[in-house]
């Protein structure tokens, strides 16, 4: 077994030796580190990529690595300490799925080890630990891909081309909204009956987190908890700020500003249901400058909906499983506003408005259409492989990710400055381009 101690001794450079070269026909040796709803996933679409091999993982709950042997078979390693994982030799690259709180650690132990990272987004859970992975990333040489899957899709690439062709004009406000109503949407997740202290390694998914007696909705529900999660602007805002900084060319917001309350789900979270983010973006050589507004409900009693809309004089551009542009034309003719003058006014500005407008008999041809383009990807498209597939299409040819640590955070960091605001009660100020907050 690795101890700690015995990993810190060895260096990045040591580490980085172990893993072996890759040839273009070798398989890619994977191991996944938090295998809980998104490690599936993960690991899912990840062996559907060509050349692709699972051989660990590592879950602090001893059911998911039972699970994992029932699925992908009993020789595969398990162990609840992911830094055995990050010693073993013939490994390439770690998915990893586990708790906000954990990815910055994780990641950066893992390229310091030499292996490749696809990180579940938000890349961090602390505005400070950006950098520091982005740094990690550059030192180590390794390729890290932020798991913001939107970025690799073909639909998102089919609205990034709308509206360069100028299908909507000038987009002057974006707005989005991930509204649910339920108690799996508003992340009450099944706890397991065997979840005991025996089968679950406590202290290592607390990790840097405050240390707590045993109480496992914590580990089976840490969205809740700002301890652990990043409430529900780090789960579905930084969606929406990687797909459409993906989309615009957009590198974040200039001022941040979010509102919200805890509303309705009082289960003994600490962490709003409700969530509304306003964002001024500065004007850049792809875009003048332009709003976007953010927004999330836990209990909408509608049912909930999911919706991205990039608004323009000519167009609205929606994004959802397709692409939807809708028109309609504004009138020709600006109209009149005049009954409140005087009678003999009326008819001097009604003669001046009828010489340059002159008018004419409603008739079939003036009824001007409103009209709707779709644009709908192949049925089963899957646009999560095809951000595994960006990945190990990386590592094979040493080219660049789609969503490296730099992109990632740009996507996390307005996403946790919301939480700050929505705590400070007040707008935040943040160089995109630095990535600072400023005042
Ligand atoms: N890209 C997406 O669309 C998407 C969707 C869902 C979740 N996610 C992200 O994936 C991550 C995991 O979310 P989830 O829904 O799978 O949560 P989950 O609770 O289902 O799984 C997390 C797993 O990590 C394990 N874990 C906790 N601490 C660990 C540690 N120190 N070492 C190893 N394992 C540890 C837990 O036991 C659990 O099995 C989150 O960061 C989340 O934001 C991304």
């Amino acid at each position: 077994m690795t101890t700690r101690r015995h990993f810190l001794q060895l260096s990045a450079a040591a580490l980085a030796a172990q893993s072996p070269k890759l040839s273009a026909n070798d398989k890619i040796q994977i191991a996944a580190i938090g295998i809980g709803g998104m490690g599936h996933e993960d690991i899912t679409s990840a062996l559907a990529a060509p050349g692709v091999a699972l051989t660990a993982v590592a879950d602090v709950y001893q059911g998911r690595l039972d699970r994992a042997k029932e699925l992908w078979g009993k020789d595969l390693f398990t162990t609840r300490d992911y830094r055995e994982v990050l010693g073993r030799p013939g490994i390439d690259a770690v998915l990893i799925a586990t708790p906000d709180h954990w990815h910055a650690q994780i990641a950066i132990d893992a390229m310091k080890a030499g292996k490749h990272v696809y990180v579940e987004k938000p890349m961090v859970q602390d505005i400070a630990d950006g950098k520091r992975l982005i740094e990690g990333e550059k030192s180590t040489g390794k390729i890290c891909q932020v798991g913001s899957q939107r970025v690799s899709s073909i639909v998102y690439q089919k609205a990034k081309d709308l509206i360069k062709q100028g299908s909507i004009g000038q987009f002057n406000m974006i707005e989005a909204w991930w509204d649910r109503n339920s108690a799996i949407g508003a992340w009450q997740y099944s706890i397991p009956p065997d979840a005991t202290p025996e089968n679950i390694d406590w202290d290592r998914f607390l990790g840097s987190a405050p240390k707590r007696p045993f109480e496992p909705i914590r580990l089976f529900r840490w969205r809740n908890y700002q301890d652990y999660g990043t409430g529900v602007a780090g789960d579905l805002f930084v969606h929406l700020f990687s797909g459409m900084h993906f989309i615009t060319g957009s590198l974040g917001p200039s001022r941040v500003y979010a509102t919200g309350g805890l509303r309705f789900w009082k289960d003994g979270r600490d962490v709003p249901d409700v969530m509304i983010g306003l964002y001024d973006y500065p004007a850049t050589a792809d875009h003048p400058e332009f709003t976007l507004m953010l927004r999330v409900n836990f209990a909408d009693g509608a049912g909930g909906s999911h919706v991205f809309r990039f608004v323009g004089p000519e167009g609205v551009l929606t994004v959802g499983n397709g692409v939807t542009i809708a028109r309609q034309p504004r009138d020709t003719e600006p109209g009149y506003t005049i009954g409140t003058f005087p009678k003999a006014v009326q008819d001097q500005f009604l003669a001046e408005y009828q010489k340059q407008y002159p008018p004419t008999k409603p008739s079939a041809d003036s009824i001007r259409p409103r009209t709707e383009e779709r644009y709908l990807p192949p049925p089963g498209y899957n646009d999560h492989r095809d951000h595994h597939v960006n990945f190990f299409h990386a590592i094979r040819t040493k080219s660049a990710v789609v969503e490296d640590a730099t992109f990632g955070f740009r996507a996390a960091g307005p996403a946790l400055l919301s939480n700050l605001s929505y705590t400070q009660r007040k707008p935040l100020h943040w160089d995109p381009q630095s990535m600072n907050l400023k005042g």
